[in-house]
C-alpha cells in the first residue's frame, strides 16, 4: 500500500445483500445505492414476501422504475424459501434469470420472517433441486429458540441448521449472510467449498457496546445483533485480508425513524448511503487499501459465478470530512443514516454510470 495514497480506483462495487423495501420507501432509498453499487442482491422480505417467479419479476419492474433516469444498478432478485416452495417455479425463474438466489428466514428470525422455515426437512427437497441445478442459498443465520442468548444464535445455527444442511446437500452454493462473529468466520475459512460469508459494513465498526453507550442506541440495532469486540476484530480480519470466500453485503434495511425510536423498534441499519466512505476508513487503517476491491467488487461476483463490473468507481481522500445528511427524507418518513462513530475522510468521486441499454 501506499502510505500517502489519496484516490483509489476500484471497480465498481456490487452490494450482496440489501433491502430496497416497496413503495414510497422504495422510492426515496433506492437512489442511495444505485449511485455508487452496480448490481444489488435485493432481499424478499416485503409484506408479504417475494415467493414467486412472477412476485420477484413485478418487484424487479417496481425497482427499476425507482431508480433515476439513466441509472444502470442492476438488482439481483432473490426468492422467499417457504415450507410451500414450488422449486419448479424457482428454478424456472433461475432459469430465466429472473432469480439470482434463495433467501432462508428462520422463521421468526427478524423482520418480516413470519413465512420463514420451521421445519428444515421441509425445504430439504427443494434445496437439493438448487443444489442440482446451481441456485445458491443465501442464509440468515440464526436460531430463533428463545432459550437460546441472542448473542450465541449465530454459533448455535451454524452447529445445529446449517452444518447439518450442507451435509446432507452437497453442491449447494451458501452465502452465509451476515457474518457476526469469530465462530461463523472460522466455520468459513475451515469449509470445504461452497460457502462463503457476506459481512455487513456496521458490523464493522460497531461492537455490542455501541448499542448501549450512554443510552439506548436504536439506530444501532439490527439482526444478527452486534457481537462483543473480539469478534468485531475477527470479521476485520476476514474482510481486509483479500481472502476471497468474504465480500460485502450491507444489508442496509432502512425503517423510518418512528419506527425505530419507538417502544418496541425495528432493527435494520441503513448504511447505503455512506457505506464506501466507512469501508475506506476501515480498510485505512487496516492498512489494507490495497484489499478494499476484492471485498467490495471481485470476490462477491466470484462466489455467484457472475462477471465483475466493468466500469470503475474512484475514491478521494479529503482533508475536509465529508459532510453527510443525518437522515434522509422519503416519502415514507426520515431514514436515519448509519453514524460510524468517527469523521469520514473519503468521498467516492462523482462518476455516473453508463445508462442500463
Ligand atoms: O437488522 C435486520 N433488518 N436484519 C434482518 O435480517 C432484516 C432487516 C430488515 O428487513 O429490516
Ligand atoms: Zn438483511
Amino acid at each position: 500500500m501506499t502510505p500517502d495514497l489519496t484516490e483509489l480506483t476500484l471497480i465498481r462495487p456490487d452490494d450482496w445483500h440489501l433491502h430496497l423495501r416497496d413503495g414510497d420507501m422504495l422510492k426515496g432509498i433506492a437512489p442511495e445505492s444505485a449511485r455508487d453499487f452496480g448490481r444489488a442482491i435485493v432481499m424478499p422480505n416485503l409484506v408479504p414476501p417475494v415467493v414467486t417467479g412472477q412476485q420477484a419479476r413485478a418487484y424487479r419492474d417496481r425497482i427499476m422504475a425507482a431508480l433515476p433516469a439513466g441509472s444502470a444498478f442492476r438488482p439481483l432478485m432473490t426468492l422467499y424459501l417457504t415450507e410451500e416452495t414450488d422449486a419448479d417455479d424457482l428454478i424456472a425463474a433461475h432459469d430465466a434469470g429472473i432469480v439470482t438466489a434463495v433467501k432462508l428466514y428462520p422463521a421468526g428470525a427478524t423482520t418480516n420472517s413470519a413465512s420463514g422455515v420451521r421445519d428444515f426437512d421441509k425445504v430439504q427437497p427443494v434445496l437439493e433441486r438448487m443444489a442440482e441445478a446451481g441456485v445458491p442459498l443465501c442464509v440468515h443465520g440464526e436460531v430463533t429458540d428463545p432459550d437460546v442468548d441472542i448473542f450465541d444464535r449465530e454459533a448455535v445455527f451454524i452447529d445445529n441448521v446449517l452444518d447439518p444442511i450442507r451435509r446432507r446437500t452437497p453442491g449447494l452454493k451458501v452465502t452465509l449472510e451476515h457474518v457476526t462473529t469469530q465462530d461463523g468466520v472460522d466455520y468459513i475459512r475451515d469449509a470445504s467449498a461452497g460457502i462463503a460469508g457476506s459481512i455487513t459494513t456496521h458490523h464493522l465498526i460497531i461492537n455490542r457496546n455501541n448499542l448501549f453507550a450512554g443510552g439506548l442506541r436504536p439506530h444501532y440495532y439490527c439482526l444478527p445483533i452486534a457481537k462483543r469486540e473480539a469478534h468485531r476484530v475477527a470479521l476485520v480480519e476476514a474482510a481486509t485480508s483479500g481472502d476471497p470466500r468474504f465480500f460485502l453485503g450491507t444489508d442496509s434495511a432502512p425503517h423510518a425513524d418512528p419506527a425505530k425510536e419507538s417502544g418496541c423498534g425495528c432493527a435494520g441499519v441503513f448504511s447505503a448511503t455512506n457505506t464506501l466512505a466507512c469501508l475506506a476508513h476501515v480498510f485505512e487503517a487496516a492498512e489494507a487499501l490495497d484489499r478494499l476491491e476484492f471485498f467490495t467488487s471481485r470476490n462477491g461476483p466470484a462466489h455467484y459465478g457472475l462477471p465483475e463490473n466493468e466500469d470503475t468507481i474512484t475514491l478521494q481522500r479529503t482533508p475536509e470530512p465529508l459532510a453527510l445528511p443525518a437522515k434522509i427524507e422519503t416519502g415514507a418518513g426520515p431514514v436515519t443514516l448509519f453514524d460510524p462513530g468517527f469523521a469520514l475522510h473519503w468521498r467516492v468521486k462523482d462518476t455516473p454510470q453508463e445508462p442500463a441499454q
